[in-house]
C-alpha cells in the first residue's frame, strides 16, 4: 500500500469503470483515508467499492447523477458525515459525443452539456462548498479532454463545447479558490479505451486513422490517466493550480 494519498477522502464521479474506477482503485492502494464511487450504474459501482474492499482499502458507493443538485448535495454530505471532510473531488463521469449521426443534433447537444459540464459546475459547488468548511488543502480535478483543446471532425460539436467550458471552469475556480488552498486542474486525455458511449472512437478504422498521428503511436491505458489524476490529487502537486495536463501520446503536441 502507498501513501501518496494517506489521510485523504475523495470522491470519484462516474466511477463504475473506465478511467473512473481505475483512479478509485489507484486513490485506495496509495493509501487515501476513504474513496467514494459514485455513479448511476449501482450494481458495477457496487463491485468497484467491493474490490478497492477486498484489496485492503477504504471505500463507500453512492448513486449520483451528476446533473442532480440534491443528490450532489446527498452525495457530498454522505462523505463528510461518513469520513469527516472531503479533499478531492475528480469530476470524471461524461458522455461521447462520438456515437451521433447528426453532429448538430439539438437533443443531444442539451445532454452534452447537462452531463459534462453542468454535472461539473456543479461538483465544485458542493464539492469546494464541503473543502471551504473543514479548512483543510483541496483538490479537484476535472475530466476535460482533447477535445476540450482542438476539434475533431467527427464528434457532435456539444462535446467539443461541453469540454471546453470544463477546462475553463477549471481556470475559474483555480482563481476563486486559490486564497483557500483549493486547487482545481483539469486533464485532457487523448485517445484511450473507449468510452461505454462510444461511436466512432471505438471503430478500429478510426482509432488506427488517428493512431497515425498520435507521437507515441498507440492508445492509453486507463492506468496512465488515474496516474497523472493522482499526481493532482496529491500534495506533490500543491503549487499546481489552474493548470490542464494533456494525457494524450502527443497528439496535440504535433
Ligand atoms: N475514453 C476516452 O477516449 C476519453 C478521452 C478523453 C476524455 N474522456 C473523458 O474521461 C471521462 C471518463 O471516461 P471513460 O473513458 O472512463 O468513460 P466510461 O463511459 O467508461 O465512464 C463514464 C462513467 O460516467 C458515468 N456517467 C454517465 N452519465 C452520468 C451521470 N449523469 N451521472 C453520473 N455518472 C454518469 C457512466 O455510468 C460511466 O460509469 C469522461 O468525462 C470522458 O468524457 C474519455
Amino acid at each position: 500500500m502507498g501513501t501518496r494519498m494517506k489521510g485523504k477522502v475523495a470522491l470519484v464521479t462516474g466511477a463504475a469503470g473506465g478511467m473512473g474506477a481505475a483512479t478509485a482503485r489507484l486513490f485506495a492502494r496509495e493509501g487515501a483515508k476513504a474513496v467514494m464511487v459514485a455513479d448511476v450504474l449501482d450494481a458495477e459501482g457496487e463491485a468497484v467499492v467491493a474490490e478497492i474492499k477486498k484489496a485492503g482499502g477504504t471505500a463507500g458507493y453512492v448513486h449520483l447523477d451528476v446533473t442532480k443538485e440534491a443528490e450532489w448535495q446527498a452525495a457530498v454530505d454522505k462523505t463528510v458525515a461518513a469520513h469527516g471532510g472531503l479533499d478531492v473531488l475528480v469530476n470524471n463521469a461524461g458522455i461521447s459525443g462520438s456515437a451521433a449521426e447528426d453532429l448538430y443534433d439539438t437533443a443531444l447537444w442539451h445532454k452534452l452539456m447537462d452531463i459534462n459540464s453542468t454535472g461539473v459546475f456543479l461538483g465544485m459547488k458542493y464539492g469546494i462548498a464541503a473543502m471551504r468548511k473543514t479548512g483543510r488543502p483541496g483538490s479537484v480535478i476535472n475530466l476535460s479532454s482533447i477535445s476540450g483543446l482542438v476539434g475533431q471532425a467527427y464528434i457532435h460539436v456539444g462535446y467539443n463545447a461541453s469540454k471546453g467550458a470544463v477546462r475553463l471552469m477549471t481556470k475559474a475556480g483555480a482563481a476563486q479558490h486559490g486564497k483557500e488552498n483549493i486547487r482545481v486542474n483539469s486533464v485532457h486525455p487523448g485517445l484511450m479505451p473507449p468510452m461505454r458511449t462510444s461511436g466512432r472512437t471505438a471503430d478500429p478504422v478510426q482509432r488506427a486513422k488517428t493512431l497515425k498521428g498520435v507521437p507515441l503511436g498507440r492508445a492509453g491505458e486507463v492506468d496512465e490517466v488515474a496516474n497523472a489524476i493522482l499526481f493532482l490529487a496529491s500534495d506533490e502537486s500543491s503549487y499546481v493550480t489552474g493548470a490542464e495536463l494533456v494525457v494524450d501520446g502527443g497528439w496535440t503536441a504535433v
